[in-house]
């Protein structure tokens, strides 16, 4: 791979070559970045290759990610997904400008077939013969999807308590599901601890470096997208931060070949009940551990794996973080549904709760160009969208049924 340089710890600084998988900082511990050279890249990947280039997909930013055998990739569509400009919600927020980003559009349904495509890649190239991931339920979707479409069957680890549509997704397509009783934070420490013990391909988020690198690509279609034009403000929903260092990875990533020239400024959006990387962000910005218990379950995370990351992404971009009820995430649901045509999960509309308190607070202006990430389907959990869309009016199959209801015509 001429265009990596080689791994970087986020926490020390400790710098590695690529040599088979290595997954954390054999020093400290801490989180690996995966390092470009930032000069060869620029000499192939231009606005004008790009324009020419008809892969509308995570791959056609290949020289930009750490593989380096395209046979792997996998016969689905993955990323290159819609930037609607929301112009009902722009008159709702009075904001001039704002897009939504609808990941939920993926194959499996979420943000995480980013990740996904990176990591089965790097997997394949390094000849693993099993791929495991624990998730709260779309990073395991999303590595079963996936890794369907080229015949293969990975070994997930869900918390018991994950929402029946991941759990039927996972064995939809053929993966051996554990469903671990315990929480996300068990979940992935089993994972690692059998990824260890078995030799397999640990996918965690946040763990594994490649999981970033596949997310990153968001960032990379919001500037395309956009006509290279880089928005002011990115809200992003939060949970190990992996999405969000990812984010700004993606956005540094482009300045650094020289294809865009300015920064925006990222959003971290949690849920006041799984509040850990935005507390450190408010507070010291020492991410500990916390008891979450929010409805937004993809997002409900006591440690954040990747949370050193984020907050040293969102402290670079001068941005910050913002905590929301989860009532307030319930009828998001509602507001991005009837106000964008766009369903999400309640994770997937996290964002968009973000941006309406900060619009209230007034710590977003009029004139900030937004970013909004949906990064979730609500097909995913309709139990919670039912909580708050109300029930349909039950008549009799007759006309006199149906106008005792709205009265004669
Ligand atoms: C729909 C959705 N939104 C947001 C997130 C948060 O991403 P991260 O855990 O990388 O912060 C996830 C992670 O599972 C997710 O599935
Ligand atoms: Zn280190």
């Amino acid at each position: 791979m001429s265009n990596i340089k080689g791994l970087k710890c986020i926490s020390c600084g400790q710098e590695y070559e690529v040599e088979g998988m290595q997954y954390i900082c054999e020093k400290c511990g801490g989180n690996l970045d995966v390092v470009y050279d930032y000069g060869e890249i620029a000499s192939r990947l231009t606005r004008e290759s790009l324009a020419k280039d008809t892969d509308y997909s995570v791959w056609r930013y290949w020289d930009l990610l750490p593989l380096s055998d395209r046979s792997n990739i996998m016969p689905l569509q993955i990323g290159w997904t819609p930037l609607y400009r929301a112009k009902r919600l722009e008159q709702k927020l009075g904001l001039k400008s704002l897009h939504m980003k609808d990941d939920g559009r993926n194959p499996s349904g979420s943000f995480k077939d980013r990740a996904s495509s990176v990591a089965i890649c790097k997997a394949l190239e390094l000849d693993f013969k099993v791929i495991a991931g624990a998730s709260t339920g779309n990073a395991a979707s999303s590595t079963a999807c996936l890794g369907a479409s080229l015949g293969i069957s990975p070994t997930i680890f869900v918390p018991a308590a994950a929402p029946e549509a991941k759990v039927a997704q996972l064995l939809v397509f053929g993966a051996t599901v554990y469903a671990v009783s315990g929480t996300y934070d068990e979940a992935f420490d089993l994972c690692t601890e059998i990824c260890a013990e078995y030799g397999w391909f640990n996918r965690n988020t946040g763990y594994n470096p490649y999981t970033r690198e596949g997310k990153k690509t968001v960032s990379f279609e919001i500037c395309e997208q956009l006509g290279w034009d880089v928005p002011d403000t990115v809200l992003v929903p939060v949970g190990d931060g992996n999405i969000i260092s990812g984010v700004w990875k993606g956005f540094k990533d482009l300045k650094a070949v020289g294809l865009i020239d300015r920064l925006p400024r990222l959003i971290a959006v949690q849920s006041d009940k799984s509040s850990a990387v935005v507390d450190a962000l408010l507070g010291d910005g020492k991410v500990r551990t916390i008891e979450a218990t929010t409805v937004a379950d993809s997002i409900s995370v006591d440690l954040p794996r990747d949370g050193d990351a984020a907050v040293k992404a969102v402290k670079e971009s001068n941005g910050t973080g913002i905590l929301v009820s989860d009532e307030k995430i319930l009828q998001s649901i509602l507001t991005v549904a009837r106000g964008a045509g766009i369903f999400g999960e309640p994770a997937g509309v996290t964002a968009y709760a973000g941006l309406e308190k900060m619009r209230e607070e007034g710590t977003i202006g009029d004139d900030e160009r937004v970013v909004c990430l949906v990064t979730g389907n609500g097909l995913k959990d309709v139990k919670s969208a039912i909580k708050v869309a109300g029930e349909p009016v039950s008549i009799q199959p007759t006309l006199a049924s149906f106008q005792e209801s709205v009265g004669p015509a």
